[in-house]
C-alpha cells in the first residue's frame, strides 16, 4: 500500500482529470521520459500522478513508445507485469528501466529524477524466450577486447569516463596494477550494445572488480562518482593533466616541473632554468590548435596532401589512413598514415621526400623524423608496448581552410584560414605492411588485448613488426590483417569494431 503525504492518492472526482484544460508544463528533464503503467495503479490516479509529474517537469508519454526511457508500475507482482510488457512488446523495453513506484515518488519528493538504485528496479523473472523459439544463450562477453566488437558508439560513457580518469590518476602515480584494470573494465563496458543501468546487470562481465563494480554502483545512485570528483579537483592530477596535454611533454617531465611547484603553462614559460627541447617548443607554439581535436574532413585533406606529395615522385606508393580514422572515428587528437611502396628498401625513401615537399610547399611547421632500426634478426621482441623500429615522422601541418570540405574545426571566433595539425607517419617494408597496419589501427586497449590474447592463449609474441609461434619455433607470414586474425584462431574484427 501506498502512503505518503506528498503522492497522496486521490478521491473519485466527479470531473475526470483528462478532461482539465491541459497546461501547459515546462520540460526540465528531456531526457526522461516516464510512462506510469495503469493495471493496478487505476486510472484515475495514474491521471493524477501524470499530472503531478508533469508540474515538476518530467516528461510523461500516454503510451508506452519506444521513446519510453523509464516504466513505473504500482504491481509488484514481477511476473505479471513483465507478461504484460511483453505483450506490449516495444521494441526497445530491454532498455528501458522498469521502476517500482517507491522511484516515482522519490524523485516527486526531490523534484528530480533521482538516481536508479537495485531496490527501484522490477526483475524481469520471466523465461527470457517463448517456448517454441530455439534457446540462444546469452552471449558471454570475452575478456579479451579482440575477442569483442567495440563500435564507436558507447553506451556506458558515464562509467567509461570516470574509469578513464581513474586509470590516469594510477597512471600518474604509476601504479600500474589498477591502472590497467580500470582500462580493461572500461574497455569491457565500452563493447556492450546496452547502459549498464543496474549493478546486476554486470554480473556476468569480466574484468569488473571490486573497485569498479563501487563506481558503478555510487554513480547508478548519485549520478557521479566522488572519487572521480576528488581526483578532478586534485592540484597534482590537474596540473599533471594540462602538462601532458602539451605535445612533447610526457609523465616524467611533467612530474619533474610539478615538483618544481610550477602549475601552469605561464609558470613554466616564466622560469629561465627551463629548457624546452624542440618538440615541446612547438607544443606550446600551436598549442591552441593541436589540443583542438582534428575531424574527419580534415584527416581527409590532409591524406589527399600526403597523397600528392608522395606520388608526384613515387607513383607505385602505397598510402593508407590509419589510426582512429580507420577505425571510423569522427574526431582525433592527430591523423596517422602508413606509407610503403611494393619494392623492398625503397621505402625508407620516402618519408625523406615526402617532408622536403611539404616544406617546399611551407606547410611544414614541425617535423620530427626517426630513421628506420628495423632488425628483422632482432625480432621477436618480448616487450609489450614497445615502440616499433620503421622509419617514422612526428609533424605539425598547416593546413589550410579551403582545402577541407566543410571548412576547419576551429575555435569559435578564431578567424584565421588555417590551423595546425598533428600528422603521423610510418613507413614499414612492404613484407611487414600487415603487421604494421594492424599495430598502428589501434584502439591501444585492442593492441594490448591481441598481444595478451596471442601470448597467453596460443604461446605467440606479436608485435608491429611479425608474429611468432613459440611451440613452432618459426615467423608466421601475412600480407593482410585477416591473415594474422587467422594464424591467432580469432575471428575477424573489422577496424570499425576495434574501438576498444
Ligand atoms: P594514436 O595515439 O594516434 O591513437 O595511435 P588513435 O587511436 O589514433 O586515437 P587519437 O589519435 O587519439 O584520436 C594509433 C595507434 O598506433 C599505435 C598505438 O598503439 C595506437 O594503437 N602506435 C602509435 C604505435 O604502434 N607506435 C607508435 O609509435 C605510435
Ligand atoms: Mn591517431
Amino acid at each position: 500500500m501506498f502512503h505518503t503525504p506528498i503522492v497522496p492518492r486521490v478521491r473519485k472526482r466527479s470531473k475526470p482529470a483528462e478532461a482539465d484544460v491541459p497546461r501547459r508544463d515546462e520540460v526540465k528533464f528531456e531526457d526522461v521520459r516516464l510512462y506510469l503503467v495503469e493495471r493496478k495503479m487505476g486510472r484515475s490516479r495514474r491521471s493524477f500522478l501524470t499530472q503531478l509529474a508533469r508540474s515538476k517537469g518530467f516528461i510523461v508519454e500516454d503510451i508506452l513508445s519506444d521513446e519510453v526511457t523509464h516504466v513505473v508500475s504500482e504491481d509488484s507482482q514481477a511476473s505479471s507485469l513483465w507478461k504484460w510488457l511483453k505483450e506490449c512488446a516495444p521494441k526497445n523495453l530491454p532498455n528501458m528501466l522498469v521502476l517500482d513506484i517507491s522511484w516515482f515518488t522519490d524523485s516527486m519528493r526531490e523534484g528530480r529524477p533521482v538516481a536508479v538504485e537495485t531496490r527501484h528496479c522490477i526483475q524481469d523473472t520471466l523465461p527470457t524466450l517463448p517456448e517454441d523459439s530455439p534457446p540462444t544463450p546469452v552471449a558471454s562477453v570475452s575478456p579479451y577486447a579482440c575477442q569483442r566488437r567495440t563500435t564507436t558508439e558507447n553506451n556506458n560513457k558515464i562509467f567509461t569516463d570516470a574509469f578513464e580518469v581513474l586509470a590516469e590518476s594510477y597512471e600518474f602515480n604509476e601504479i600500474e596494477g589498477p591502472c590497467l584494470a580500470f582500462r580493461r573494465a572500461a574497455s569491457v563496458l565500452k563493447s556492450l550494445p546496452w547502459a549498464v543501468q543496474c549493478l546486476g546487470a554486470t554480473q556476468d562481465l569480466p574484468c569488473l572488480g571490486e573497485h569498479t563494480k563501487a563506481v558503478i554502483e555510487e554513480i547508478l545512485q548519485y549520478g557521479r562518482s566522488f572519487e572521480v570528483e576528488k581526483i578532478l579537483s586534485d592540484e597534482r592530477y590537474r596540473t599533471l593533466k594540462l602538462f601532458t596535454s602539451v605535445f612533447g611533454v610526457g609523465p616524467k617531465t611533467s612530474e619533474k616541473w610539478y615538483r618544481r611547484g610550477l602549475r601552469s603553462f605561464s609558470d613554466i614559460l616564466a622560469d629561465p632554468s627551463i629548457h624546452l627541447n624542440r618538440m615541446q617548443q612547438s607544443g606550446f607554439l600551436h598549442y591552441g590548435d593541436i589540443s583542438r581535436a582534428v575531424s574527419k574532413a580534415e584527416a581527409r585533406a590532409l591524406k589527399n596532401i600526403i597523397d600528392e606529395a608522395v606520388h608526384v615522385i613515387t607513383p607505385d606508393a602505397i598510402l593508407a589512413l590509419t589510426g582512429g580514422f580507420r577505425r571510423e572515428k569522427e574526431f582525433g587528437h592527430d591523423v596517422d598514415f602508413i606509407v610503403t611502396t611494393p619494392e623492398l628498401g625503397k621505402e625508407e625513401s620516402l618519408l625523406p621526400i615526402i617532408i622536403n615537399r611539404l616544406k617546399k610547399q611551407g606547410i611544414l611547421l614541425y617535423s620530427d623524423y626517426q630513421a628506420s632500426t628495423f632488425d628483422m634478426s632482432k625480432l621477436p621482441c618480448h616487450r609489450f608496448e614497445a615502440m616499433d623500429h620503421f622509419a617514422k615522422c612526428f609533424l605539425i601541418l598547416r593546413l589550410e581552410g579551403s582545402q577541407v570540405e566543410g571548412g576547419l574545426h576551429r575555435a569559435e571566433g578564431d578567424s584565421r584560414g588555417w590551423r595546425a595539425v598533428r600528422v603521423d607517419l610510418v613507413s614499414p617494408p612492404m613484407d611487414r605492411y600487415a603487421f604494421a597496419l594492424l599495430g598502428w589501427t589501434g584502439s591501444r586497449q585492442f593492441e594490448r588485448d591481441l598481444r595478451r590474447f596471442a601470448q597467453v592463449e596460443r604461446r605467440m609474441l606479436l608485435d608491429n613488426h611479425a608474429l611468432y609461434d613459440k611451440t613452432k619455433k618459426e615467423f608466421l607470414a601475412a600480407t593482410t590483417e585477416k591473415d594474422i586474425f587467422a594464424h591467432l584462431g580469432l575471428e575477424y574484427i573489422e577496424p570499425w569494431q576495434r574501438n576498444a
